[in-house]
């Protein structure tokens, strides 16, 4: 009765030995290295649907669009302008169409992803639905895994694909995607040359023939 007692006690009293009180060192040396060692984390990114709108809002850079939530959009145009690539900065949005975007969290979000969250979009005119979002595991609505083609992008160029690279190409051209631009239902209405209105139908007829295979 009296071990069982005791036993506890004892092992209480073990535990706190091990972390002794400190009563004569200064209190902040005790503090020190762990203030060092550790600067405060910045805050997780939030991204919502309030985080996209029209995609013309942003900056263009050849044939896509970026932006940087965290206000930083000089450090990102220096990243899409770099000759030899670079590394994103956290905050930066980069967008070919008003349907897809690639976000970049800060460093630690995810190492497969060189911390880049990848969002399927549904751009309406009253504002925007995020229809999948995540690292690994967000497909396309043609099947395709974003993270799949974009990791084939050359390491020095941080999983931006555009062309050349090294990603498998994507069925949308430069003048398609342009169109896309210039009609997300989002920004206001303008008027599209004709290459840009032919390529809308080519898409059309594309994803018509598409959409038997998918149900
Ligand atoms: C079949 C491969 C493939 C898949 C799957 C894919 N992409 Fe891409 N993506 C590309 C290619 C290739 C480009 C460059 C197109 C161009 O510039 O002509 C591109 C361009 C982009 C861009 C513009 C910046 C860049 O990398 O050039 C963004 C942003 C983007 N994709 C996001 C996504 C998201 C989000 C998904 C998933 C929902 C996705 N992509 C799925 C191949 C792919």
């Amino acid at each position: 009765m009296l071990r069982k007692l005791l036993l506890p006690l004892v092992m209480l009293a073990a535990a706190s030995c091990a972390n002794p009180p400190t009563p004569d060192a200064p209190a902040a040396l005790a503090a020190a290295p762990q203030a060092v060692a550790a600067p405060a984390a910045p805050k997780p990114l939030q991204i919502s649907e309030a985080s996209f709108s029209c995609i013309r809002d942003l900056k263009p850079v050849r044939g896509f669009y970026v932006g940087n939530l965290l206000g930083d959009i000089d450090a990102t145009l220096a990243a899409a302008n770099a000759p030899n690539g670079a590394k994103y900065p956290p905050g930066s949005v980069v967008q070919l169409v008003p349907g897809e975007a690639m976000v970049k969290h800060h460093p630690g979000y995810n190492a497969a992803t060189n911390d880049w969250e990848f969002f399927e979009l549904d751009a309406q005119p009253t504002g925007t639905k995020i229809r999948v979002r995540g690292a690994t595991d967000v497909v396309n609505q043609f099947g395709g895994n974003c993270l799949t083609c974009h990791a084939q992008a050359e390491a020095k160029w941080d999983m931006i694909c555009e062309q050349g690279h090294g990603c498998a190409p994507i069925p949308v051209t430069p003048v398609m995607a342009r169109a896309i631009q210039n009609t997300d239902p989002r920004c206001p209405k303008i008027e599209l040359p004709a290459d840009q209105q032919a390529a809308l139908r080519q898409l059309m007829a594309f994803r018509g023939a598409a959409q038997p295979q998918a149900q």
